[in-house]
């Protein structure tokens, strides 16, 4: 791992910021890092003394998680901080949370906010690294990434690939970052869901749409298949819970449409019996419960790659 400066990027704020190249090398890079939490003992001092701040400004399991043993892995030190735990509570402004962040000095940023563009406002008026930890409805850059590595260790390549994304695009910030990510590491991307939560602009961030979910999945290398965001949801965008699983949940009959071979993924929390069932979430094809691991291994590689690498 001796090509860290390749990463031109100071901070991690989308993968439309990201080269292919970039991509390539930390996809790279998190592939050594499996090496490390495979082992028995899981820590290595390469971030001894460097300094990570996470403020989670809203809910999160597996991506706070990951960051902190991402840390903990690397020997970093890591101060960690929760939407009830800050003082957001006391109605403090984020921009007076970012001139605490910068007099406190720390290396990286790590940030989650219910605002898309909110990572943004942090880079421009802080010193440290920001990582993207998921923004809004915009980005969530480090799902993209550990969603092709997990895909990678099943199909060596991601080109030419066919990708279906299935469900609520239009809230879904995991949606366009792994549109922006499988796209341009050469995958042919559709998207498919009820035209109510496709966004208009959609194909032009590189893929196609299918309204008919059996159409679309033919020859599907991937299924991915997204979370109902019933929390951003102000409006009625189908008619019932019943009728969008009917169309577009995700079952055994439905899977056995793509490619016997077909991945079946999920970025979680699942709702189960809704967006997709019990029976595929847990059976034969389904790597979700891979895909959380390769998060620990994907941060840690951004972590090692933005501080140097522990020059
Ligand atoms: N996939 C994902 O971002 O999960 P969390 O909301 O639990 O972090």
């Amino acid at each position: 791992m001796n090509d860290v400066q390749q990463l031109r990027q100071k901070h991690i704020l989308g993968l439309a910021e990201l080269s292919v190249e970039e991509m390539t090398l930390i996809l790279q890079t998190s592939e050594s890092m499996r090496e490390i939490i495979d082992r028995p003992i899981k820590q290595v001092p390469t971030l001894r003394g460097r300094q990570v701040l996470s403020l989670f400004y809203e809910s999160s399991t597996r991506t706070k998680a990951s960051f902190d043993l991402a840390c903990k892995y690397m020997s970093a030190g890591a101060v960690s901080i929760s939407k009830d735990s800050s003082s957001l509570t006391k109605g403090e402004s984020l921009r007076d949370t970012v001139r605490n962040v910068e007099i406190m000095g720390p290396e990286v940023v790590i940030m989650r906010h219910p605002s898309g563009g909110a990572c943004h406002y942090l880079a421009r008026n802080v010193s440290s690294s920001v990582i993207n930890a998921g923004d809004g409805t915009h980005e969530h850059p480090t799902q993209g990434l550990l969603d092709m590595l997990t895909v990678l260790q099943h199909k060596e390549h991601l080109d030419g690939l066919n990708v279906v994304i299935v469900g609520d695009v239009f809230h879904s910030r995991v949606a366009r970052s792994n549109i922006i990510g499988f796209s341009r590491m050469g995958a042919n991307v559709v998207v498919s869901g009820p035209s109510t939560l496709l966004p208009p602009y959609i194909e032009e961030m590189g893929c196609q749409v299918e309204s008919d979910l059996d159409h679309a999945l033919a020859e599907a290398d991937v299924v991915y298949v997204l979370r109902l965001q019933l929390e951003r949801q102000s409006a009625s965008y189908f008619p019932s819970l019943r009728e969008y699983t009917e169309l577009y949940g995700l079952n055994e009959r439905r899977l056995a449409l793509a490619k016997p071979d077909a991945l079946l993924m999920h970025p979680g929390p699942m709702n189960r019996g809704v967006e997709i069932d019990s029976d595929v979430a847990d059976g034969a094809q389904s790597v979700i419960l891979e895909q959380v691991p390769n998060g620990v291994a994907v941060r840690m590689a951004l972590l090692y790659l933005l501080l140097g690498g522990g020059e």
